[in-house]
């Protein structure tokens, strides 16, 4: 039979970040040795009871059960409405500016082919989300990596985007708390952002799925700064916020063209979010402000243990401002992030993200993911002497 080859587009793409660390960890477990997974951020704490028990309920439903409708539920996007005015004192028109999407990838990733022409920029943060870049590629842009640097507290330099790119840049990512290092965006930088964007006509693609996991400054969303809404569609995710990362949903909020553009995209792919689980959404945001407080407790309990512990171990340039991840260079006697988590992974069975994996700027670093209980933490340290 004649060869049958991926396309040319398939082929450029790099494997997949989490795809092969899920491959090295199978390999550990044919082994059938055990290992402490400190590599994504998929959190071991179980979503809210009540939430659990309104999707169970909610599978019985006859309605349910039907393909759903592409805006999601009514009472969905009220409730969204009403978490975004309570949060973040933003006024969202539930029919016109807030659709709920299959989790927040699936809408980050569907964004673009709304958009942007082939050849034309998407603007990615380095190190940032691999998905962003996935997206790009998947419909042929140009990629300008935008380089987030330690000693700038990981914002990134917007006067020093080429002329050219700004020109031909469609849409930029952007994502605070951010994902790998931690940082917090002031609301300054997201004055200067939405400037910068709503001068070249750039759309922002602005990532909050963080927004909830934080220790001491709040983090702001992108539309509660003056002129977003004209130029931003800012992502949420109930999978950190609630820990129903399996339950697949998050929604996009922002500018009424872009939503209208996105959900054109997502009638032609997709056939809507299985009722239960809006109904488990609505839950989970009409019902859980305790919960979400009582994690951020856990999740600070666990940074502070495992901060003081990293620096006793002599790890430097150590970074956890928000979000569940500690960010931190690599010891001096590795060359790469690669070398020294695969240092981790063989020698001491402790399998974590090496910077690099998040772009080339994330070199020299490593995040580790704090998605397991105090008692694994622990035994890092008792691992890494
Ligand atoms: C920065 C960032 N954005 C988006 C996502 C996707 O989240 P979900 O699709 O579960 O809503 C993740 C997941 O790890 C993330 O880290």
């Amino acid at each position: 039979m004649k060869k049958i080859d991926t396309s040319r587009r398939l082929k450029a793409f790099p494997p997949y970040l989490f795809a092969e660390i899920d491959r090295q960890k199978s390999i550990l477990r044919k082994k059938k040795i055990d290992f402490i997974d400190i590599s994504i951020g998929d959190p071991d704490i179980p979503a809210p009871k009540a939430v659990i028990e309104a999707l169970a309920k909610a599978a019985k439903v006859k309605v349910n059960q039907k393909y759903a409708l592409d805006q999601g539920k009514s009472a969905l996007r009220a409730a969204i409405k009403n978490w975004s005015k309570k949060r973040f004192s933003v006024n969202l028109n539930q029919d016109t500016e807030i659709l709920p999407l299959i989790g927040s990838k699936e809408g980050l990733i569907h964004f673009p082919l709304a958009f942007v022409n082939q050849g034309e920029y998407v603007i990615t943060p380095s190190p940032g989300y691999p998905g962003y870049k996935s997206a790009a590629r998947f419909i042929n842009a140009k990629i300008y990596d935008l380089a987030l640097l330690e000693e700038n507290a990981f914002l990134p330099q917007l006067s020093k985007i080429p002329l050219s790119v700004r020109n031909k840049a469609k849409l930029m990512y952007l994502n605070y708390p951010h994902n790998p290092t931690t940082a917090l965006a002031p609301k300054k930088f997201l004055e200067e952002l939405v400037s910068f964007c709503s001068k070249y006509g750039i759309i922002l693609a602005y990532d909050n799925a963080y927004s909830e996991v934080y220790f001491n400054q709040k983090p702001l969303s992108i539309l509660q700064i003056k002129g977003a809404k004209e130029i931003a569609l800012e992502f949420h995710s109930l999978s950190k916020t609630f820990c129903m990362t399996g339950f697949r949903i998050g929604w996009a909020a922002g500018n009424a063209n872009f939503i209208k553009a996105l959900l054109k995209v997502k009638a032609n792919i997709d056939s809507g979010i299985f009722g239960a689980v809006q109904e488990a959404a609505i839950t989970a945001l009409k019902t859980q402000e305790k919960y979400v407080s009582n994690l951020r407790k856990i999740l600070k309990d666990r940074r502070d243990y495992f901060v003081k512990n990293l620096k006793a171990a002599g790890f430097k340039g150590i970074h956890s401002d928000s979000t569940f991840y500690v960010w931190t260079r690599i010891p001096k006697e590795f060359k790469t992030s690669i070398d020294f988590s695969t240092y981790l992974l063989t020698k001491k069975s402790i399998v974590a993200t090496p910077g690099v994996g998040f772009g080339k700027h994330g070199e020299g670093f490593i995040r580790f993911a704090l998605t397991v209980d105090k008692s694994s933490l622990k035994k890092v340290f008792q691992k890494l002497k």
